[in-house]
């Protein structure tokens, strides 16, 4: 489709480092002549898309609340949000891609130190940030609530050659939205044994999806003996997933976790931000290389989501085929980007936290009703 404009002016949600505030800015994308035709296009190798919505993650404040002052100099306007649902309005030429002009999709913006998928429109790359088709049984704020977190959950299987079948896995975090899909996973990769950690409030839905017996966190601050228990009743543990961080479980690992068995993390031996994650975060790193270097009686890795490692395909068909349950906290209007952060940053979430960007116009299929819609 060509546009009548060569540049397309819209809102998006910016800030300029850690010490100012995340706001609504304008910002402006500029596209190119069509060679073959009227009107312009996007350019060389991007795609255009209009986005519906966009649902937010930890690391998105994360990345706010450390990025230094200097960056503000190289781009005043740093975008928030990476996850986005919405239609593709343009194609530019010599652009390897499966998705054409008029899909509804949902993908993943990868540029760190760049735009943000809160905004009303994205120009991207899909060399580097993947994109694929919208499940037709899901809607487009559930479409933009799964790519980051499914696309995690699937590579902390897909990495140290877990073999779910007949195993015993420890989901630590069931209840984040990385570990509802976690604990889906495990269920439906035949695993015989899913303990889980998560609170009293989402007991019931984890054991729905899949747990067999669950540690209650907040009677046990520290994991060390309900995990040592499970070890004396079922045996050693063949998988940790590590969805939440922590180190309780160190002190009695080899006891914990079979020999060749694999603990991976996406967050470390400390959550949150600040001092104590920092050094946490280096003793995570420490070990990863320490496993690598084969010092350890199991494979152990703090891993970052690869956006390229072609997961994005295999997630999509995972939930068109119904085979895992997609979880959405609330949705939030455009203009209260701040509060769905502050509701992400409390850290009770029951799902994702989304942001509607504008309204599809597109039929019944695209727009469901959530009950804990604030808004409404
Ligand atoms: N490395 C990577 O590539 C990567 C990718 C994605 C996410 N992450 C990180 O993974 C973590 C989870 O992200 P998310 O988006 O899935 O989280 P989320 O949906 O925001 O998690 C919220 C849930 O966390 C659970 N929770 C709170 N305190 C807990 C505790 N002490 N122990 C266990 N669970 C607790 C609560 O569930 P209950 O109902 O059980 O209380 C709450 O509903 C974040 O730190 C995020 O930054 C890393």
């Amino acid at each position: 489709m060509s546009l009548p404009n060569p540049t397309i002016t819209y809102k998006a949600w910016a800030y300029k480092n850690c010490y100012s505030p995340i706001r609504i800015v304008n910002e402006t994308i500029e596209l190119v002549k069509n060679p073959r035709g009227e009107g312009y296009i996007a350019p060389r190798g991007k795609i255009l898309i209009k986005i519906y919505y966009a649902s937010l993650n930890p690391v998105d404040y994360k990345t706010y609340e450390t990025k230094p002052a200097i960056l503000g100099w190289l781009n005043s306007k740093q975008g928030f949000g990476r996850d986005f649902a919405g239609e593709v309005l343009s194609i530019g030429e010599s652009t390897a891609t499966n998705v054409q002009i008029g899909d509804f999709v949902q993908g993943l913006y990868a540029p760190w130190f760049d735009k943000g998928s809160c905004a009303e429109y994205l120009l991207l790359d899909p060399k580097n940030s993947p994109i694929t088709t919208k499940p037709r049984n899901i809607d487009f704020a559930e479409a933009s609530s799964f790519p980051l977190v499914l696309g995690t959950a699937i590579q902390m299987y897909a990495r140290g050659g877990i073999k779910l079948a007949n195993s015993k896995v420890l989901v630590i975090g069931a209840g984040t939205s990385v570990g509802r899909y976690a604990v889906q996973l495990a269920r439906n990769g035949g695993a015989k044994e899913v303990v889980t950690t998560n609170s009293p409030r989402t007991a019931d839905l984890i054991q729905s999806l899949g747990a067999t017996s669950q540690i209650d966190y907040r009677k046990n601050p520290n994991l060390l003996q309900p995990v040592l228990e499970s070890v004396k009743s079922s045996g050693q543990f063949d998988y940790i997933i590590d969805c939440w961080g922590g180190d309780d479980l160190f002190a009695e690992i080899n006891t914990i976790i079979r020999k060749g068995g694999v603990y991976n993390t996406i967050v470390g031996d400390a959550p949150g931000t600040g001092l104590a994650a920092l050094l946490g975060g280096i003793r995570s790193i420490s070990r990863t290389i320490g496993s690598k270097l084969g010092l350890l009686n199991y494979k152990y890795e703090l891993m970052l989501l690869d956006f390229n490692a072609g997961w994005i395909d295999e997630a999509r068909d995972m939930i068109a085929d119904g085979k895992l349950k997609v979880f959405i906290d609330s949705v939030w209007p455009f203009d209260q980007l701040n509060d769905a952060i502050e509701k992400l940053e409390s850290g009770t979430a029951q799902g994702k936290v989304v942001l509607e960007v504008s309204r599809p116009n597109t039929g019944a299929e695209s727009v469901k009703q959530f009950p804990p819609n604030p808004f409404k």
